[in-house]
């Protein structure tokens, strides 16, 4: 049996973790750690609270006691860390949290793990750990920094043949420049969000090269689907559509992001947590880059067809159909220090663990669009601070 400690898992990509794992891992335990931030929602996770293989800890990454106590009282195998401040905008506004959170959380993370994963020590004084412990740290394709937009329009992506072969059934990938991120690429975070991710990387790296702390770490593109809490763009855009507001996108709307489904996500960190090498970080990316404008343009035509083709789903709309078009789009003063373009390589994990996105971006933005439209009450219990009364309920006289 494996023990995870699964942190931050009451938010968008840990939640969609666990939701993952459960099914395909008989033999395993997880312990929830989070915080309960506005991003953070025990209603997300409601159905998996009630396995018995899982328990859940309200408490920060940072409390040093808390991280203590759960170590000594399980045998944890592996800690997977997904908490932190994720918002860039918010980043923006208050740096300080993201720099505890997000470096400090890990850090003290890493501590309780080297105190209760050492075994001994070798004969250069460096600790030696229990057998197959692992620190899963989850970053992102930020901490590169920005890269040039080569290309207005986007052109076929060439794959080595490699690639090509374990991406056998995918087709229209493509790409708007001529770089892309590698694991090699150096560190260049530009914002207090990614400069904060860096750290926090560079931190377990550091365990790892000094104390032999056994680590992977994993770096992302921009995600997208069920239980992705409203502020981020897809999400924001659906529910802005639905109530017929205006769609703010920043600048011209021309920044090019890499967009990768969340389940493909959470496949490739259980690969890499079971059969990834120690000491190795890992690129995921989904193979589609898209300038921000069309994939708000896609979410509108998505949401049009699928409340036009469906009875039910037009009952969710909050204003008149014909309302939902291009016109919702209301261009806004761009963000402070705006990344250009990210693009992310997957060659390493693709070669080494067989993984691939598999949901094209077509299949994926209807099936979030989708799941939007059938899960409302969600949306509306955590945007109203619903999920509080709920954690009170479930939890306050255990
Ligand atoms: N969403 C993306 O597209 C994306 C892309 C690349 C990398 N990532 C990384 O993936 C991870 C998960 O991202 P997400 O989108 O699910 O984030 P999220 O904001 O949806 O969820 C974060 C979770 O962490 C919890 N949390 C925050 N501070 C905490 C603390 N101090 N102690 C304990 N719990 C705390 C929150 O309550 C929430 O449940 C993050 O590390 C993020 O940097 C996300």
């Amino acid at each position: 049996m494996k023990t995870y400690l699964v942190t931050g898992a009451a938010g968008f990509i840990g939640a969609n973790f666990v939701k993952y794992l459960l099914p395909r891992r008989a033999d395993i335990r997880l312990i929830i750690l989070d915080k309960l931030t506005y991003a953070g929602n025990l209603g997300t996770i409601a159905e998996e609270l009630k396995d018995p293989r899982v328990s859940f800890v309200k408490g920060d990454i940072c409390d040093v006691g808390l991280a203590e106590e759960i170590f000594r009282e399980n045998d944890i195998d592996y800690v997977v860390n997904f908490a932190a401040e994720s918002h860039v905008d918010r980043s923006i506004e208050n740096p300080k949290l993201f720099l505890e959170t997000n470096i400090l959380g890990t850090q003290n993370l890493l501590d309780a793990a080297k105190k209760h994963w050492t075994a001994g020590k070798d004969s250069a004084g460096y600790p030696t750990y229990k057998a197959g412990r692992k620190f899963h740290q989850v970053s992102t394709d930020e901490v590169y920094g920005s890269l040039a937009r080569d290309y207005e329009e986007p052109r076929e992506l060439e794959l080595s043949e490699h690639v090509a072969r374990i991406t056998r059934g995918r087709t229209n990938l493509k790409t708007y420049g001529k770089a892309m991120f590698t694991e090699d690429t150096p560190l260049d975070p530009r914002s207090p969000y990614s400069a904060a991710k860096a750290s926090a990387d560079m931190i377990v790296m550091a365990y790892g090269e000094t104390y032999h702390l056994p680590w992977n770490i994993t770096r992302c593109s921009n995600n997208y689907g069920p239980w992705h809490f409203p502020e981020k763009l897809i999400p924001l855009m659906i529910r802005n559509i639905l109530a017929g507001e205006k769609l703010p996108v920043y600048g011209k709307g021309d920044n090019v992001r890499d967009w990768l489904y969340v389940e493909d996500h959470c496949k490739a960190i259980d690969l890499v947590i079971v059969r990834g090498r120690p000491g190795e970080i890992y690129n995921v990316g989904g193979f589609n880059e898209e300038k921000n404008i069309r994939i708000v343009r896609g979410v509108i035509a998505a949401v049009a067809r699928l409340t036009e083709e469906n009875e039910a789903y037009s009952r969710v709309l909050k204003t008149d159909r014909q309302n939902i078009n291009d016109r919702l789009i209301s261009y806004v003063g761009d963000r402070l220090g705006h990344d250009a373009r990210y693009a992310i390589d997957p060659t390493k994990i693709a070669v080494e663990l067989g993984w691939y996105p598999e949901t094209p971006f077509e299949e994926g933005i209807e099936k979030t669009v989708r799941w939007y439209l059938e899960h409302q009450d969600w949306v509306e219990e955590v945007v109203s601070g619903e999920y509080q009364n709920y954690y009170e309920k479930m939890y306050k006289n255990r």
